[in-house]
C-alpha cells in the first residue's frame, strides 16, 4: 500500500478510493502545491489563524485536504457520521468541535495523533458508547463534551487515558449505571457534568477517585432520597447541583464530608420541609438555592449553622405561605434573599429580614403580599428591594415604605392592588392622606394633652386624699409597697415587636430613625431591657 505516512494502523481500515485520494492529495503537498489544499464548499479556512469553520455546510464525512497545520477545526451542524482516518492528517489540532453532527461510534484509536488537542466537543450527537479505547491518544485534552448522546453506561477505565481532562460533560444522555471505576485516571478533573441522565442512586463509589473535583451537577436524575455520606470523597467539592434530582428525602448526613463546598442547588425537588439539619453542617456555604420544592414555611432557625451564606433563593416554592420571624436569623453574612413566585407567600413576619447587616437585595417580587410591617428590615443599608407582582394594599401601614421608596431612587415602583380608588397607583407617589392616616394639627393635640393631664392629675390627688384619711399608718405602707412592685412589673413587660426584635440581639444602632409620620416606633437602649 503506498502511502505518505506509512504505519497508521487506521490506513487498514480505509476503502480503496479514500487510500487514493489521501495519497493525491499528500502528493500535492510534498510537491509544495500547498494552494492545492482544499477548502469544502460552505467552509471558511484561514492559513494564517490556522482555523477551519465548516458550519452547516452538509459535509457527512471529514474532509481530508484540509491543510495539516490547522490547529482549530469547526465542524458543527453537519452530517458526519464516523471519524474516520482523515483524523490523523491534522495532528496539530488544538481544538476539534464535531458538535451537532449524527455521529453513531467513535472507531477505536480515532484520536490516536490528537496529542496537542485540547478541547474535543462531541456534544449533540448520536453516541451509544465509549470505550477505554476511544480516547487513546488525547494526553493533553483538558475538555471533553458528551453532552446530549445516547450513552446508557459507564465502565471502568473508560477514561484512564485522559490525565490532564479538567472538564467533562456527561449531561443529557441515558446514563443509569456507573461503574466504581469509571473516573479512574481523572486526576485533574474539576467539573463533572452528570445531570440529565436516569441515574436512581447518587454513584458515590466512583466519587472516591475524584479527589480534585470542584463543581459537580447530578441534576435531573431520579434519586428520590439522598444517603448518608453520599459524596464522600470529593473533599474539594465547592459547587453541587442537585437541580431537580427527584429528592423527598435528605438523610441527615447526606452532605458530610464537603468542608469546602461554596454553593448548594436543591431547587426544583420535593422537599416538604426544610432540611436544617441536613445542611447545617456546611459552614462554608455561600449560596443555597432552594425553591421550587413543597415546603410550606420557613421556621425559625431554618438554616441553622450556615454562618456564612450570602446568597438564598427561594423561588417558585408554590405552596410556601409563610415565614417566621428569625427563619435567617443565623445566616447574618446574607447580602441577597430572593423571596420570588412563591404565589401562596403572605406572610413575612415582622423582623425577619432585621439584624442582617449586610443586606443589600432583596426581592420578594410576585408573591401574595398584601402588607409589610416596618420592622421587617432596615431599609438604610439596601440596595435593591423588588416588590413588584403582589397585590399590595396601600394603606397607612405602608406608609415607611412610600417614604422609603421616595429616598431610594432605584428601588422598583410598587403599585397598589387595593383599595379600589388606589389601584395601580404607585405607592411613592402617594401622600399621608392618600394613604389614609389620619393627621392632627400638633399644637392643638399638645393641648389637649395637657389638659387631660392635668385634670387626671387633680382627680387623682383628691382620691389618694381620701383613701389616705380612711387608712391607719402600717396598712398604707403595705399597700403602697405591692403597688409599686405591680407597677415595675408592667414597665418590664414586652409590648412591641420593636422590643421582641431586641430580645433577638439587635443593637437598637440598627434601627431605621424614625419616620416623622409613625408614631410607635421608638429607640429602646439595651440598658432599659
Ligand atoms: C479495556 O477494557 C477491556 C474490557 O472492556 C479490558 O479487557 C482491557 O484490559 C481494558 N484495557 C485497559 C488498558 O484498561
Ligand atoms: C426518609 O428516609 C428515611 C431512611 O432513609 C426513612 O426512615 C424516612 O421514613 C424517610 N422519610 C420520608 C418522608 O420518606
Ligand atoms: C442603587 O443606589 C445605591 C445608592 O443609593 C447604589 O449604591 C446602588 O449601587 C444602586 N443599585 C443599582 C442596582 O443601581
Amino acid at each position: 500500500m503506498i502511502c505518505a505516512r506509512p504505519n497508521y494502523p487506521l490506513v487498514d481500515t480505509m476503502d480503496t478510493r479514500t487510500v487514493v485520494l489521501v495519497s493525491l492529495v499528500l502528493l500535492s503537498w510534498r510537491s509544495g502545491a500547498t494552494a492545492l489544499a482544499n477548502c469544502p464548499a460552505g467552509c471558511s479556512c484561514n492559513d494564517d489563524t490556522l482555523v477551519v469553520v465548516c458550519e452547516e455546510s452538509r459535509l457527512d464525512v471529514l474532509p481530508i485536504a484540509l491543510n495539516p497545520s490547522i490547529q482549530r477545526l469547526i465542524i458543527r451542524n453537519n452530517k458526519i457520521k464516523t471519524i474516520d482516518s482523515s483524523m490523523q492528517f491534522y495532528a496539530e489540532l488544538q481544538h476539534l468541535d464535531l458538535s451537532h453532527n449524527h455521529l453513531v461510534n467513535i472507531p477505536t484509536n480515532s484520536f490516536a495523533y490528537q496529542r496537542k488537542l485540547q478541547e474535543l466537543h462531541l456534544n449533540n450527537n448520536k453516541i451509544s458508547s465509549i470505550t477505554n479505547t476511544t480516547f487513546r491518544g488525547l494526553n493533553s485534552l483538558t475538555v471533553l463534551n458528551v453532552k446530549r448522546n445516547y450513552l446508557e453506561e459507564l465502565n471502568n477505565g473508560v477514561f484512564t487515558t485522559l490525565p490532564r481532562l479538567e472538564e467533562l460533560n456527561l449531561g443529557q444522555n441515558s446514563i443509569s449505571r456507573i461503574e466504581p471505576g469509571a473516573f479512574a485516571g481523572l486526576t485533574a478533573l474539576r467539573i463533572l457534568y452528570l445531570d440529565d441522565n436516569q441515574l436512581s442512586s447518587v454513584p458515590t463509589p466512583s466519587f472516591s477517585l475524584l479527589g480534585s473535583l470542584a463543581e459537580l451537577h447530578v441534576g435531573l436524575n431520579a434519586f428520590s432520597s439522598l444517603p448518608d455520606d453520599a459524596f464522600a470523597g470529593l473533599n474539594r467539592l465547592t459547587v453541587l447541583d442537585l437541580n431537580g434530582a427527584g429528592l423527598s428525602n435528605i438523610s441527615e448526613n447526606a452532605f458530610r464530608g464537603l468542608p469546602g463546598l461554596r454553593s448548594l442547588n436543591l431547587l426544583g425537588n420535593r422537599l416538604n420541609v426544610v432540611p436544617t439539619q441536613q445542611l447545617s453542617g456546611l459552614t462554608r456555604l455561600e449560596e443555597l438555592y432552594i425553591g421550587q420544592n413543597d415546603f410550606l414555611e420557613l421556621e425559625s432557625h431554618s438554616f441553622k449553622g450556615l454562618k456564612n451564606l450570602k446568597l438564598l433563593d427561594i423561588t417558585g416554592a408554590t405552596l410556601l405561605e409563610r415565614v417566621q420571624k428569625g427563619a435567617f436569623e443565623d445566616n447574618v453574612n446574607l447580602e441577597t434573599v430572593i423571596l420570588a413566585n412563591n404565589k401562596k407567600l403572605s406572610v413575612i413576619e415582622d423582623c425577619t429580614l432585621l439584624g442582617l447587616p449586610k443586606l443589600k437585595h432583596v426581592s420578594l417580587r410576585d408573591n401574595a403580599i398584601v402588607t409589610l410591617s416596618e420592622t421587617i428590615f432596615i431599609g438604610k443599608e439596601l440596595r435593591q428591594l423588588d416588590l413588584n407582582d403582589n397585590p399590595i394594599e396601600c394603606d397607612c401601614h405602608m406608609r415607611w415604605l412610600q417614604e422609603l421608596l421616595n429616598e431610594k431612587s432605584n428601588f422598583t415602583q410598587i403599585q397598589c392592588a387595593s383599595p379600589d380608588n388606589l389601584k395601580d397607583k404607585y405607592l411613592k407617589t402617594l401622600n399621608a392622606e392618600d394613604l389614609g392616616c389620619i393627621v392632627h394639627d400638633t399644637r392643638q393635640q399638645t393641648i389637649i394633652c395637657v389638659v387631660v393631664v392635668v385634670s387626671v392629675a387633680t382627680f387623682a390627688a383628691i382620691i389618694l386624699m381620701l383613701y389616705r384619711c380612711r387608712k391607719s399608718m402600717p396598712e398604707k405602707l403595705k399597700d403602697y409597697k405591692w403597688n409599686k412592685g405591680r407597677k415595675n412589673l408592667e414597665y418590664h413587660k414586652p409590648i412591641s415587636t420593636e422590643e421582641d426584635c431586641i430580645v433577638r440581639g439587635i443593637h437598637p444602632s440598627q434601627y431605621p430613625a424614625p419616620p416623622p409620620h409613625t408614631p410607635s416606633l421608638r429607640t429602646i437602649p439595651v440598658t432599659e431591657l
